[in-house]
């Protein structure tokens, strides 16, 4: 692969876009939350690129897989009006769809087109697939972190701006209510990702953001994590209870040590 697929490739996730915009504000708002937000996941993954010292091939491809990892997000929110997998479809296995459908990767080599595929197939996935290829891993890992980074961007921004220019498909459509889920809690005094399945009211969507921070895969990410300061600031939008002070605590600990 080179810089002209690469360049191709921004150009028509370009069109991509345009082609889902519509005169409906709120929908647009949601889509275009997804555009920007991949821009963002592609800066991320090539800074993440960049302190791993990638080489230049494979950098490309990272960049793609991140320029192509919410492709599915555009036709799920066309037909469903929603981004909640667990009420439409996994947007990770319609992103890989959209790819061939598409035809857009047909420019390249068949095991680089492969690698790109199963890495958009697998970046949602609650946990990184057990692969024997050690190549597509790597790009499944490095899009997963370089996504987490920038969904925490987006969450935050959500409730650091005026109600009304929020994009309402952020928060899932889930209660906003002061409730939190002992479970969700108890995965991150396990150091696990919770499941999305526990995720009851907005509250827990916070808790389960935070329990990512255990699921990065590079030392990078977690600089990118601790500089722009996510888990203070996801914990200042939680209520301020004991319990919730005992999380802080424990995720501080753990980053110290990282
Ligand atoms: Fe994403």
């Amino acid at each position: 692969m080179t810089k002209k697929d690469i360049e191709y490739f921004r150009n028509w996730f370009s069109d991509f876009c345009r082609s889902f915009y519509t005169d409906n504000q709120e929908d647009l708002k949601n889509i275009r939350l997804k555009e920007i937000h991949t821009f963002k996941v592609c800066e991320n993954i090539l800074r993440i690129a960049k302190s791993l010292n990638l080489e230049e091939e494979k950098t490309l491809i990272a960049e793609t897989v991140a320029l192509f990892h919410d492709i599915g997000r555009f036709p799920q929110y066309q037909k469903y009006k929603t981004f909640r997998d667990s009420e439409s479809v996994n947007h990770g296995i319609l992103g890989a769809e959209t790819l061939k459908k598409t035809k857009v990767l047909d420019r390249l080599n068949e095991p680089d087109k492969r690698i790109i595929e199963k890495s958009v197939m697998f970046h949602n996935a609650f946990s990184i697939p057990k692969l024997e290829d050690r190549i597509t891993l790597l790009f499944i890992k490095l899009v997963r972190d370089a996504d987490k980074l920038d969904i925490w961007r987006v969450f935050l921004d959500y409730f650091e701006c005026p109600v009304e220019s929020r994009a309402n498909a952020i928060t899932l459509g889930l209660p906003d209510t002061p409730e939190y889920s002992k479970e969700v809690i108890e995965h991150i005094f396990r150091k696990e990702t919770a499941p999305h399945l526990e995720v009851k009211t907005v509250n827990d969507f916070k808790l389960l953001q935070l329990s990512w921070i255990f699921d990065l895969n590079f030392a990078p990410s977690i600089e990118i994590m601790k500089e722009r300061d996510y888990v203070n600031r996801l914990i200042s939008h939680l209520p301020q209870t004991k319990e919730i002070q005992e999380v802080k605590n424990f995720i501080d600990k753990h980053i110290i040590r990282l």
